[in-house]
């Protein structure tokens, strides 16, 4: 049962007020969002004159994911003239998201949510939010411990485990020279991808499969094209190439066109955005993706529950999709 810590402790008097107003103004805290109040606590009524304020804290937004997430949030969001959003960018450095985090509570928000970098990095700034009684939605990416309100995203071993599974059967029994190109692995579903692949290969009962080079392409187009290139250039043969994202999966695939090799392979992402990994099934660069719901849509209707003080449950599991030269024109194919 999820501990929900949310209700806001409330000043008692003005001498009160006064005294968390300076200790605010010590802690160099940015004018309240538009808010009259002046501490940690915002405790805004909900209104259309004087929102909830939503403070969220977006790792980066140079990948087309993490854009489409907050077009999620946003569209979500202007339905609901009670709360209002506001968006930080912490341009892919943790000790700058850690920051924005503190800024966020520091200027008076009714509620967090944040899908951080990494999960070591980013544990403390949020379990001291959820400790103010600040509602905690953890988005995408977790962090460690049970310091938050409610954790939302999609199981990633489970997407891992259906690409291992997905690229051990479209092998068969020839079986091949495998590249897996991962993500971040300080970042949970660096981790979980990897893991979950490694159970659905399952290389005890597919000795012909071989994992011939592992690198972590930090989720990064760019780096896992240099990746590639030196795969390519230690492995005369490689047969496919799994990438943690689709990103990572372009790169890769650009690095073998490069050298005159893109046909000798295949290429297997994960996000499926219907403009970017879809397309690229469609086009016939990628031969499969996997969904990775950004969460967008879920996480405001989670936030609305918590700010009318409803229960939510600690844990959202989202669902996911493949998308395949055969399916991907139909729709994809729902995975239970
Ligand atoms: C974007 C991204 C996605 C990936 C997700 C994992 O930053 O790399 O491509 O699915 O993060 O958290």
């Amino acid at each position: 049962m999820p501990r929900l810590r949310h209700l806001r402790p409330l000043l008692a008097s003005s001498a009160l007020a006064a005294l968390a107003a300076l200790a605010a103004l010590a802690a160099g805290a940015s004018p309240l969002l538009g808010c009259k109040r002046s501490s940690a606590s915002a405790g805004h009524a909900g209104t259309k004159e004087d929102p909830f304020v939503v403070g969220m804290s977006q790792c980066n937004l140079g990948e087309p994911w993490r854009v489409q997430m907050n077009e999620d949030l946003k569209a979500a969001a202007a339905k609901h003239p009670e709360i209002r959003l506001v968006l930080k960018d912490a341009q892919n450095r943790s000790d700058t998201q850690r920051a924005q985090v503190e800024e966020l509570v520091n200027e008076g928000i009714d509620l967090l949510i944040i899908s951080p970098k990494e999960a070591a990095p980013l544990t403390k700034p949020v379990a001291e939010a959820f400790k103010k009684g600040i509602p905690v939605i953890v988005l995408d990416r977790a962090v460690e411990g049970d310091q938050f309100t409610t954790f939302i995203g999609a199981d990633n071993k489970k997407i891992g485990r259906e690409a291992g599974k997905w690229i051990a059967a479209t092998l068969g029994d020839k079986g091949g020279n495998v590249v897996e190109l991962e993500g971040l692995m300080t970042s949970t579903p660096g981790q979980d991808r990897h893991a979950g692949f490694l159970e659905g290969i399952d290389l005890k009962a597919h000795p012909s499969i071989k994992i011939v080079f592992t690198a972590d392409m930090q989720w990064l187009e760019p780096n896992a094209r240099k990746e590639m290139s030196s795969a390519l250039a230690t492995n005369p043969q490689i047969d496919l190439v799994y990438a943690h994202n689709d990103p990572g999966a372009h790169g890769a695939f650009l690095a073998a066109k490069e050298s005159g090799r893109e046909k000798s392979m295949k290429f297997v992402g994960i996000d499926a955005l219907p403009h970017e990994g879809v397309q690229y099934v469609k086009d016939g660069v990628l031969q499969a993706t996997f969904a990775y719901p950004t969460g967008g849509a879920e996480a405001i209707d989670s936030a609305l529950k918590l700010l009318r003080k409803d229960t939510v449950p600690k844990q959202v599991v989202l669902g996911t999709k493949s998308y395949t030269s055969e399916s991907a024109a139909k729709g994809g194919e729902a995975i239970p």
